[in-house]
């Protein structure tokens, strides 16, 4: 069995997924990415990586399909044999007026974020020694969370994470297993990002967030050996 650390990060080909394997790579963990459909940028990723002088392999898993994340954390155990980080990191978000939400689209919305968050988690626990981590990318604001009409299956399936979160580290504490979430705001490469005279009215330091702050908190959360249970909001004051 391989004694580097392995971290398996979810929708880690592009945007902020990718940028978390990078992180965790330059900090010396072994990468695992799963992926859906972005297959170039899935080889790229490892070829960056492996050009850097680290290790990462992708494996394509749908995450709300429970058999292809059996069968991807199977083949991760004949691999690298343990999991010492999970990021979960998918999170679809499309969203739709809750007076036409379709039922597909919470199906999906659901199955990815919440359900494929939660079987991420059971296969990587069963590899995961003492000490290792959990940390699911939720969205600022949960713990005040109101009425939102527009994408209510994603802020249903954020607000299920953190319940989720929250759970598995009382449940794992005894592993000293550290379980925790960190929450981004609008960050500028969001769908939704208001204009640059309009973010202020929205957070209060007046700036979206950047891929950097996000990894920030990762890089936080790796070495806060006392931290666990937490949702931690990245997002300049957003829904304050
Ligand atoms: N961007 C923002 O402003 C913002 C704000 C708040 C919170 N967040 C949260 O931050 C996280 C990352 O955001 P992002 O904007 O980088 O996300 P994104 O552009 O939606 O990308 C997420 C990745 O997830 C993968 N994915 C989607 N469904 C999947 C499935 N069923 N199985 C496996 N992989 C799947 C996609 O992979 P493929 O391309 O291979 O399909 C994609 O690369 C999300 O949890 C999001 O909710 C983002």
């Amino acid at each position: 069995m391989s004694e580097r650390r392995v971290a398996v990060v979810t929708g880690g080909a592009r945007r902020l997924g990718r940028h978390l394997c990078l992180t965790l790579s330059a900090r010396g963990y072994d990468i695992v990415c799963l992926y859906r459909a972005s297959e170039l940028d899935a080889r790229t990723l490892e070829q960056e990586i492996a050009a850097a002088g680290g290790r990462a392999r992708c494996l394509r898993t749908d995450v709300s399909r429970r058999t292809e994340v059996a069968a991807a954390f199977e083949n991760i155990r004949a691999q690298e044999g343990r999991v010492d980080l999970l990021v979960h990191n998918v999170g679809n978000y499309n969203p739709q007026d809750v007076t036409r939400l379709d039922p597909t689209v919470w199906d999906d919305t659901i199955g990815a974020n919440l359900s494929g968050g939660y079987y991420c988690c059971y296969h990587a626990l069963g590899l995961m020694p003492d000490g290792g981590q959990i940390i699911s990318i939720g969205m600022a604001g949960l713990e005040g969370i109101r009425a939102n009409r527009r994408g209510a299956d994603y802020y249903v399936s954020k607000t299920g994470l953190l319940v989720l979160t929250r759970a598995l580290a009382a449940g794992y504490a005894d592993r000293k297993i550290r379980v925790n979430m960190i929450s981004p705001g609008q960050l500028d490469n969001s769908v939704d990002l208001p204009g640059p005279d309009e973010i202020g009215l929205e957070v209060p330091l007046a700036r979206p967030g950047t891929l950097d702050d996000i990894a920030q908190a990762l890089v936080y959360l790796l070495e806060a050996g006392y931290v666990t249970g937490v949702n931690l909001d990245v997002a300049g004051g957003y829904r304050l």
